[in-house]
Protein backbone atom coordinates (compact mmCIF):
# COMPACT_ATOMS: atom_id res chain seq x y z
CA UNK A 1 0.00 0.00 0.00
CA UNK A 2 1.22 3.42 -0.65
CA UNK A 3 0.74 6.72 1.04
CA UNK A 4 -1.82 7.39 -1.70
CA UNK A 5 -4.11 5.20 -0.51
CA UNK A 6 -3.76 6.11 3.01
CA UNK A 7 -7.70 8.38 3.52
CA UNK A 8 -9.03 7.30 6.42
CA UNK A 9 -6.59 6.87 9.85
CA UNK A 10 -7.63 5.70 12.94
CA UNK A 11 -6.29 6.38 16.47
CA UNK A 12 -6.70 3.95 19.42
CA UNK A 13 -5.94 5.09 23.22
CA UNK A 14 -7.30 8.51 24.16
CA UNK A 15 -3.94 9.01 26.68
CA UNK A 16 -1.79 12.01 26.20
CA UNK A 17 -0.28 10.33 22.86
CA UNK A 18 -3.09 9.12 21.20
CA UNK A 19 -4.91 12.25 21.33
CA UNK A 20 -2.00 14.67 20.88
CA UNK A 21 -1.21 11.76 17.56
CA UNK A 22 -4.86 12.08 16.42
CA UNK A 23 -4.21 15.92 16.40
CA UNK A 24 -1.36 15.55 14.52
CA UNK A 25 -2.86 13.57 11.68
CA UNK A 26 -5.49 16.16 11.53
CA UNK A 27 -3.35 19.04 11.19
CA UNK A 28 -1.93 16.86 8.49
CA UNK A 29 -5.17 16.89 6.54
CA UNK A 30 -5.93 13.22 7.23
CA UNK A 31 -9.63 12.67 9.05
CA UNK A 32 -8.98 10.35 12.50
CA UNK A 33 -11.75 8.33 14.07
CA UNK A 34 -10.24 8.41 18.13
CA UNK A 35 -11.00 5.72 20.28
CA UNK A 36 -11.01 5.92 23.99
CA UNK A 37 -12.64 4.05 26.39
CA UNK A 38 -14.43 6.76 28.13
CA UNK A 39 -15.98 9.68 27.09
CA UNK A 40 -15.18 11.62 29.60
CA UNK A 41 -11.26 11.39 28.98
CA UNK A 42 -11.94 11.83 25.49
CA UNK A 43 -13.55 14.99 26.27
CA UNK A 44 -10.76 16.06 27.97
CA UNK A 45 -7.89 15.32 26.01
CA UNK A 46 -9.54 16.75 22.81
CA UNK A 47 -10.04 19.85 25.04
CA UNK A 48 -6.51 19.57 25.84
CA UNK A 49 -5.22 19.15 22.65
CA UNK A 50 -7.80 22.41 20.77
CA UNK A 51 -6.57 24.74 23.80
CA UNK A 52 -2.49 23.95 22.63
CA UNK A 53 -3.51 24.24 18.85
CA UNK A 54 -5.78 27.58 19.09
CA UNK A 55 -2.86 29.28 21.70
CA UNK A 56 -0.41 28.50 18.58
CA UNK A 57 -3.48 30.46 16.43
CA UNK A 58 -3.21 33.08 18.83
CA UNK A 59 0.94 33.26 18.72
CA UNK A 60 0.32 33.56 14.89
CA UNK A 61 2.09 30.09 14.28
CA UNK A 62 -1.04 28.67 12.91
CA UNK A 63 -3.89 30.08 11.17
CA UNK A 64 -6.97 29.97 12.59
CA UNK A 65 -9.29 28.15 10.10
CA UNK A 66 -6.18 25.08 9.47
CA UNK A 67 -6.67 24.94 13.15
CA UNK A 68 -10.35 24.74 12.94
CA UNK A 69 -10.23 22.57 10.06
CA UNK A 70 -8.24 19.94 11.70
CA UNK A 71 -10.51 20.01 15.56
CA UNK A 72 -13.39 19.35 13.03
CA UNK A 73 -11.41 15.87 11.69
CA UNK A 74 -11.28 14.59 14.91
CA UNK A 75 -13.91 12.17 15.71
CA UNK A 76 -14.09 10.65 19.03
CA UNK A 77 -16.07 7.32 20.04
CA UNK A 78 -15.90 5.12 22.84
CA UNK A 79 -17.04 1.73 20.24
CA UNK A 80 -13.96 0.49 18.89
CA UNK A 81 -15.89 -0.94 15.67
CA UNK A 82 -16.84 2.40 14.75
CA UNK A 83 -13.03 3.62 15.30
CA UNK A 84 -11.63 1.12 13.13
CA UNK A 85 -14.30 0.44 10.23
CA UNK A 86 -12.57 1.11 7.17
CA UNK A 87 -9.09 2.41 8.19
CA UNK A 88 -6.13 2.52 5.98
CA UNK A 89 -3.85 3.11 8.98
CA UNK A 90 -4.07 2.26 12.81
CA UNK A 91 -2.20 3.76 15.32
CA UNK A 92 -2.20 1.93 18.33
CA UNK A 93 -1.13 4.24 21.77
CA UNK A 94 -2.40 2.42 24.66
CA UNK A 95 -0.04 2.02 27.96
CA UNK A 96 3.06 -0.36 27.70
CA UNK A 97 1.05 -3.53 29.22
CA UNK A 98 1.93 -6.52 27.12
CA UNK A 99 -0.94 -8.32 27.78
CA UNK A 100 -3.22 -5.71 27.00
CA UNK A 101 -1.34 -4.83 23.44
CA UNK A 102 -1.98 -8.51 22.60
CA UNK A 103 -5.46 -8.70 23.61
CA UNK A 104 -6.68 -5.17 21.65
CA UNK A 105 -4.77 -6.01 18.64
CA UNK A 106 -6.62 -9.72 18.69
CA UNK A 107 -9.64 -7.86 18.35
CA UNK A 108 -8.44 -5.01 16.15
CA UNK A 109 -7.42 -7.72 13.67
CA UNK A 110 -10.94 -8.80 13.76
CA UNK A 111 -11.99 -5.29 12.79
CA UNK A 112 -9.63 -3.33 10.27
CA UNK A 113 -9.86 -4.16 6.79
CA UNK A 114 -7.17 -6.39 5.23
CA UNK A 115 -4.83 -3.82 3.83
CA UNK A 116 -4.32 -1.78 6.97
CA UNK A 117 -1.26 -0.67 8.49
CA UNK A 118 -1.26 -1.85 12.23
CA UNK A 119 0.85 0.79 14.01
CA UNK A 120 2.33 0.30 17.51
CA UNK A 121 3.76 3.90 19.25
CA UNK A 122 5.28 1.77 22.06
CA UNK A 123 8.72 2.91 22.67
CA UNK A 124 10.01 -0.55 24.13
CA UNK A 125 7.78 -3.27 23.35
CA UNK A 126 8.62 -4.30 19.42
CA UNK A 127 5.86 -4.91 17.09
CA UNK A 128 7.44 -8.55 16.55
CA UNK A 129 5.41 -9.38 20.04
CA UNK A 130 2.71 -9.62 18.33
CA UNK A 131 3.59 -10.72 14.72
CA UNK A 132 1.65 -13.81 15.35
CA UNK A 133 -1.84 -12.17 16.03
CA UNK A 134 -2.25 -9.70 13.10
CA UNK A 135 -2.95 -11.81 9.83
CA UNK A 136 -0.50 -10.37 6.70
CA UNK A 137 1.97 -9.16 9.98
CA UNK A 138 4.19 -7.33 6.97
CA UNK A 139 1.98 -4.55 7.88
CA UNK A 140 2.87 -4.52 11.39
CA UNK A 141 5.29 -2.35 12.80
CA UNK A 142 6.07 0.72 15.76
CA UNK A 143 5.35 4.56 14.17
CA UNK A 144 7.22 6.02 17.89
CA UNK A 145 6.04 9.48 18.35
CA UNK A 146 7.31 11.31 21.24
CA UNK A 147 6.06 13.41 23.67
CA UNK A 148 4.90 16.26 23.41
CA UNK A 149 3.54 14.71 20.17
CA UNK A 150 1.98 18.44 18.86
CA UNK A 151 5.33 19.28 19.21
CA UNK A 152 8.20 16.71 18.89
CA UNK A 153 9.69 16.43 15.65
CA UNK A 154 11.04 12.82 15.49
CA UNK A 155 9.00 10.07 14.75
CA UNK A 156 10.92 6.64 15.30
CA UNK A 157 9.78 3.97 11.90
CA UNK A 158 11.03 0.57 13.15
CA UNK A 159 10.91 -2.33 10.85
CA UNK A 160 10.55 -5.97 12.75
CA UNK A 161 11.34 -8.72 10.77
CA UNK A 162 7.65 -9.21 9.78
CA UNK A 163 7.36 -5.81 8.50
CA UNK A 164 7.69 -5.71 4.74
CA UNK A 165 9.51 -2.73 3.13
CA UNK A 166 6.59 -1.22 1.40
CA UNK A 167 5.15 -0.91 4.83
CA UNK A 168 7.73 0.85 6.24
CA UNK A 169 8.21 3.51 3.32
CA UNK A 170 4.61 4.08 3.29
CA UNK A 171 4.62 5.02 7.31
CA UNK A 172 8.25 7.29 6.09
CA UNK A 173 6.07 9.14 3.53
CA UNK A 174 2.93 9.48 6.14
CA UNK A 175 4.86 10.71 8.65
CA UNK A 176 6.52 13.72 6.40
CA UNK A 177 3.34 14.47 5.43
CA UNK A 178 2.37 14.98 8.91
CA UNK A 179 5.61 17.86 8.66
CA UNK A 180 6.82 15.38 11.21
CA UNK A 181 11.23 14.11 10.95
CA UNK A 182 10.72 10.53 10.28
CA UNK A 183 14.29 7.97 11.11
CA UNK A 184 14.25 4.24 9.94
CA UNK A 185 14.76 2.08 12.65
CA UNK A 186 16.07 -1.03 10.54
CA UNK A 187 15.95 -4.09 13.50
CA UNK A 188 14.49 -4.13 16.25
CA UNK A 189 16.37 -3.72 19.57
CA UNK A 190 15.32 -2.36 23.02
CA UNK A 191 14.51 1.59 23.42
CA UNK A 192 15.31 1.95 19.41
CA UNK A 193 17.38 4.80 18.95
CA UNK A 194 16.42 7.99 21.30
CA UNK A 195 14.90 6.65 24.12
CA UNK A 196 17.69 3.62 24.18
CA UNK A 197 19.91 6.73 25.15
CA UNK A 198 17.73 9.01 27.01
CA UNK A 199 16.75 6.26 29.82
CA UNK A 200 20.23 5.90 30.30
CA UNK A 201 21.09 9.16 31.48
CA UNK A 202 17.84 9.34 32.96
CA UNK A 203 19.00 6.23 34.88
CA UNK A 204 22.73 8.30 35.84
CA UNK A 205 20.67 11.54 36.76
CA UNK A 206 18.44 8.57 39.61
CA UNK A 207 21.87 6.66 40.59
CA UNK A 208 23.51 10.61 41.11
CA UNK A 209 20.35 11.57 43.18
CA UNK A 210 20.04 8.53 45.76
CA UNK A 211 23.76 8.49 46.16
CA UNK A 212 23.66 11.89 48.08
CA UNK A 213 25.79 13.85 45.12
CA UNK A 214 23.43 16.74 45.29
CA UNK A 215 19.78 17.35 44.67
CA UNK A 216 17.80 17.01 41.81
CA UNK A 217 17.13 20.62 41.26
CA UNK A 218 20.83 20.96 41.12
CA UNK A 219 21.26 18.02 38.42
CA UNK A 220 18.44 19.08 36.33
CA UNK A 221 19.81 22.49 35.92
CA UNK A 222 23.53 21.00 34.93
CA UNK A 223 21.80 19.34 32.49
CA UNK A 224 19.88 22.14 31.09
CA UNK A 225 22.98 24.76 31.42
CA UNK A 226 25.85 22.48 30.42
CA UNK A 227 23.99 20.17 28.32
CA UNK A 228 21.70 22.22 26.31
CA UNK A 229 19.22 20.18 27.15
CA UNK A 230 15.37 21.67 27.04
CA UNK A 231 14.66 19.87 30.33
CA UNK A 232 16.06 18.00 33.30
CA UNK A 233 16.15 14.79 33.61
CA UNK A 234 13.94 14.89 36.48
CA UNK A 235 11.54 17.53 34.82
CA UNK A 236 11.23 15.28 31.61
CA UNK A 237 10.52 12.15 33.76
CA UNK A 238 7.69 14.28 35.42
CA UNK A 239 6.56 15.48 31.82
CA UNK A 240 6.80 11.27 30.58
CA UNK A 241 5.18 10.35 33.50
CA UNK A 242 6.92 8.44 36.36
CA UNK A 243 4.26 5.14 35.95
CA UNK A 244 5.52 5.32 31.83
CA UNK A 245 9.30 6.06 32.75
CA UNK A 246 9.28 2.74 35.46
CA UNK A 247 7.42 0.87 32.98
CA UNK A 248 10.13 1.54 29.88
CA UNK A 249 12.64 1.11 32.47
CA UNK A 250 11.85 -2.12 33.58
CA UNK A 251 11.06 -3.60 29.61
CA UNK A 252 15.05 -3.07 29.36
CA UNK A 253 15.63 -4.68 32.37
CA UNK A 254 12.58 -7.48 31.15
CA UNK A 255 14.29 -7.74 27.50
CA UNK A 256 18.25 -7.52 28.29
CA UNK A 257 18.94 -8.86 31.20
CA UNK A 258 21.12 -6.19 31.97
CA UNK A 259 21.23 -4.31 35.96
CA UNK A 260 21.58 -1.06 33.98
CA UNK A 261 18.13 -0.91 32.92
CA UNK A 262 16.90 -1.89 36.60
CA UNK A 263 13.77 0.74 37.90
CA UNK A 264 15.41 2.16 40.94
CA UNK A 265 13.46 2.49 44.09
CA UNK A 266 13.31 6.06 44.26
CA UNK A 267 11.01 6.02 40.90
CA UNK A 268 9.09 2.87 42.33
CA UNK A 269 8.26 4.55 45.51
CA UNK A 270 6.45 7.06 43.75
CA UNK A 271 4.42 5.16 41.36
CA UNK A 272 3.80 3.26 44.24
CA UNK A 273 2.50 6.14 45.83
CA UNK A 274 0.88 7.39 42.93
CA UNK A 275 2.62 10.42 42.80
CA UNK A 276 3.10 9.89 38.23
CA UNK A 277 4.37 13.36 37.48
CA UNK A 278 2.91 16.26 36.04
CA UNK A 279 -0.66 14.25 34.99
CA UNK A 280 -1.11 14.08 38.38
CA UNK A 281 0.19 16.82 40.00
CA UNK A 282 3.00 15.34 42.12
CA UNK A 283 6.38 13.51 41.47
CA UNK A 284 10.08 14.54 41.70
CA UNK A 285 8.67 18.36 41.79
CA UNK A 286 5.29 19.64 42.60
CA UNK A 287 2.65 21.27 40.27
CA UNK A 288 -0.21 23.53 40.58
CA UNK A 289 -2.56 23.89 37.79
CA UNK A 290 0.04 22.50 35.67
CA UNK A 291 2.76 24.96 36.69
CA UNK A 292 6.08 23.73 38.28
CA UNK A 293 6.62 25.19 41.77
CA UNK A 294 10.02 26.12 42.27
CA UNK A 295 10.68 23.42 45.63
CA UNK A 296 11.48 19.93 44.35
CA UNK A 297 10.63 17.35 46.68
CA UNK A 298 13.75 16.36 47.60
CA UNK A 299 16.32 18.66 47.50
CA UNK A 300 20.73 18.41 48.55
CA UNK A 301 20.70 17.43 52.02
N1 LIG B 1 1.47 19.41 25.26
C1 LIG B 1 1.31 20.07 24.09
N2 LIG B 1 2.03 21.14 23.73
C2 LIG B 1 2.96 21.56 24.60
C3 LIG B 1 3.20 20.94 25.84
C4 LIG B 1 2.41 19.80 26.15
N3 LIG B 1 2.58 19.12 27.30
N4 LIG B 1 4.20 21.60 26.48
C5 LIG B 1 4.56 22.60 25.69
N5 LIG B 1 3.83 22.57 24.55
C6 LIG B 1 3.95 23.47 23.42
C7 LIG B 1 3.61 24.90 23.73
O1 LIG B 1 2.23 25.12 23.58
C8 LIG B 1 4.43 25.62 22.68
O2 LIG B 1 3.78 25.49 21.43
P1 LIG B 1 4.00 26.57 20.28
O3 LIG B 1 5.48 26.72 20.10
O4 LIG B 1 3.31 26.02 19.10
O5 LIG B 1 3.39 27.81 20.80
C9 LIG B 1 5.71 24.77 22.56
O6 LIG B 1 5.36 23.48 23.07
C10 LIG B 1 6.85 25.35 23.34
O7 LIG B 1 6.37 25.46 24.67
P2 LIG B 1 6.82 26.60 25.68
O8 LIG B 1 7.33 27.78 24.91
O9 LIG B 1 5.76 26.81 26.68
O10 LIG B 1 7.94 25.86 26.51
P3 LIG B 1 9.34 25.35 26.09
O11 LIG B 1 9.98 26.19 25.05
O12 LIG B 1 10.00 25.13 27.39
O13 LIG B 1 9.07 23.91 25.41
C11 LIG B 1 8.87 21.59 25.50
C12 LIG B 1 8.36 22.89 26.07
C13 LIG B 1 8.58 21.50 24.02
C14 LIG B 1 8.12 20.47 26.22
C15 LIG B 1 10.43 21.53 25.75
O14 LIG B 1 10.72 21.75 27.09
C16 LIG B 1 11.04 20.21 25.34
O15 LIG B 1 11.32 19.99 24.17
N6 LIG B 1 11.28 19.34 26.33
C17 LIG B 1 11.87 18.04 26.07
C18 LIG B 1 10.81 17.08 25.61
C19 LIG B 1 11.36 15.71 25.32
O16 LIG B 1 12.55 15.45 25.45
N7 LIG B 1 10.48 14.80 24.94
C20 LIG B 1 10.84 13.43 24.72
C21 LIG B 1 10.43 12.66 25.92
S1 LIG B 1 10.80 10.94 25.74
C22 LIG B 1 9.52 10.32 24.87
O17 LIG B 1 8.54 10.93 24.58
C23 LIG B 1 9.68 8.92 24.43
C24 LIG B 1 8.90 7.94 25.15
O18 LIG B 1 8.64 6.92 24.59
C25 LIG B 1 8.49 8.14 26.54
Amino acid sequence: MSVEDIHSVAVVGSGTMGSQIAHVVALGGYPVRLYGRSQQRLDEATTACAGALRQRVAKGKLRADACEQALARVVTTTDLEAATAGADLLIKAIAEDREAKRALLVDLDRLVPAHCIVASNSSTIPSSCFADVISGPERLLNVHFFNPALVMQLVEVVRGPHTSAATAQTCMEFVRRLGKSPVLVRRESYGFIANRILFIAMQEAFRLLDAGVTGLDEIDLAVKNGLNWPMGPFELADLVGLDITRDILEQGYEQTGEQRWRPPRLLTDLVEAGHLGRKTGRGFYLYVAGRRQAVPLRAAG
